[in-house]
């Protein structure tokens, strides 16, 4: 079986390069932004007719939340144009798509976890470049799982946890949002749910296309993330707890973004690892 990764050199990519070799029956080939690009129609049409690959996974993405806002049309043309890209490529060879998509694709107005059926409504750009990238592979290809997740952290790239870590380094005192709720995601646990996800489709195709929810169980505010993160690397610091109203960004964030996985669960027999556990886990 062989899968194909874009955006290999980002968190959820490297992610998939960790945990490749703990699959010996599936030829991972990984492709960095500079080796594919998935803007690029002609470039996915050459790459894949190659490799025919049986299933692809979407790492590629733009990500800047914040930086989105001041450019729309490369979120655009990445989140939007990338994906279709991928999703006709895929559709010409019959290869599976797995695309990953975001909690920002809600607006935050609800209190409790948001399932698959909810109905988004994207506060920033980001999200709404997200929105558009899920419809147009719903509209171009119909296998494909659209997953999405919330707060990815891993090692690897940019993320809220190496951010932590490295103000950690640099000053006496953080103060963190305490009221924005959502859940953390371990990109190893995703990486390996998208696998398992691979496996089950692999052994028998069924008509589980679709959209599903995934991160790590439990909730918690930004401020509580942090919090947890120093406590297992056995950092101590002066974290103080603010409001969003006391540090303004240019991308509106969703309030509340938990996502439901039960979906997930149900239909791939996963089990979903708790974000404390899991963040326990990947202690640097
Ligand atoms: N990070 C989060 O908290 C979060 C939360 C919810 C959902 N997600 C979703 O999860 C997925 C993975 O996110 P991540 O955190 O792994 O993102 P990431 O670390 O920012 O990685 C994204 C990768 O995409 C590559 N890329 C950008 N433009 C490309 C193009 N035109 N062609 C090919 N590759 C391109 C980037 O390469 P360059 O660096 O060379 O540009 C980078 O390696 C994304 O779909 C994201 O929207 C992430």
């Amino acid at each position: 079986m062989v899968v194909l990764v874009t955006g290999s050199a980002g968190q959820l990519g490297q992610s998939l390069q960790f945990i490749a070799p703990n699959y010996p029956e599936i030829q991972f080939l990984f492709y960095t932004s500079k080796e594919l690009d998935i803007t690029n129609l002609g470039q996915c049409k050459l790459i894949f007719s190659k490799h025919q690959p049986d299933f692809c996974i979407n790492a590629a993405a733009y990500t800047a939340v914040d930086k989105a806002e001041s450019e729309p049309e490369k979120a655009h043309l990445i989140n939007v144009i990338g994906a279709k890209n991928l999703a006709e490529v895929c559709k010409e060879l019959q290869t599976v798509l797995l695309h990953i998509s975001t909690d920002f694709v809600f607006d935050g107005e609800k209190k409790v976890p948001y399932t698959e059926t909810d109905l988004p409504n994207p506060t920033g750009i980001y999200g709404q470049t997200k929105l558009e990238g899920e419809k147009a592979i719903q509209n171009t290809w119909e296998k494909h799982f659209i997953i999405r997740t919330s707060w990815v952290y891993s090692p690897f790239g940019n993320n809220f946890m190496k951010t932590m870590l490295r103000l950690a380094s640099e000053r006496d005192s953080i103060s963190v949002v305490n009221d924005q709720i959502g859940t953390p995601t371990n990109a190893v646990d995703l990486a390996t749910a998208l696998i398992q996800i691979i496996l089950t489709d692999n052994r028998q195709p069924t008509k589980n296309y679709g959209i599903y929810n995934f991160s790590n169980e439990g909730q918690c505010s930004w401020y509580d993330f942090a919090q947890k993160i120093f406590e297992v690397n056995g950092i101590s610091i002066n974290l103080q707890p603010i409001a969003t109203s006391g540090f303004p960004t240019p991308a509106k964030r969703p309030e509340f973004s938990v996502l439901d996985k039960t979906k997930i669960k149900n239909t791939f027999g996963l089990e979903i690892n708790n974000w404390k556990g899991s963040l326990q886990e990947l202690k640097l």
